[in-house]
């Protein structure tokens, strides 16, 4: 009789036990996720992320522009392939900059006789967000 009234409380109690440890268990693990993702996401911001927002930015121009009538990615067309341009010119700021002028100026003379036409309603920093996606495409 004693022991049957004691069963249950016996039994709750090491379920309680358990609950707690299990409950603690994942609190702990919970926060160990936490510390562990924190640093890719600040990461993300940072640096691959930030690039890749401002590479689509530039794709996205040169799509709603007419630079695939002359250009494509892999092979030359009327101008050279972006690859092309990719490899003769590093991404450096200096060339990032010609590079923009030269879309907004258009003209000839780097690549053969054949002129790109100027694209003078083009802002400069759209033009530089376009270079930069071209000098990314390696
Ligand atoms: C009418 C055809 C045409 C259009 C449209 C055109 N391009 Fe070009 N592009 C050319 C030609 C031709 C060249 C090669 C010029 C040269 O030999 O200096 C060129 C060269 C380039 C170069 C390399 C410039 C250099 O001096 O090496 C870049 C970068 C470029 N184009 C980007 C663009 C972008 C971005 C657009 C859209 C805003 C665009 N082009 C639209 C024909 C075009």
């Amino acid at each position: 009789m004693r022991m049957r009234f004691l069963a249950p409380v016996v039994m709750s109690v090491v379920l309680l036990a358990s609950c707690g440890g299990g409950s603690e268990n994942k609190t702990e693990k919970k926060e160990e996720s936490a510390a562990t993702s924190e640093t890719p996401v600040d990461n993300s911001m940072v640096t691959p992320g930030a690039a890749e927002a401002a590479a689509s930015k530039g794709a996205a121009l040169i799509e709603q522009k007419d630079c695939k009538t002359c250009h494509k990615p892999d092979t030359k067309l009327i101008g050279p392939g972006y690859k092309e341009v990719a490899q003769k010119y590093e991404a450096t700021d200096a060339n990032i900059d010609k590079l923009a002028d030269k879309i907004i100026a258009g003209g000839s003379g780097n690549w053969g006789e054949v002129a790109m036409t100027p694209h003078a309603d083009l802002a400069k920093d759209d033009a530089k967000e376009m270079v930069k996606y071209i000098l990314s495409l390696k």
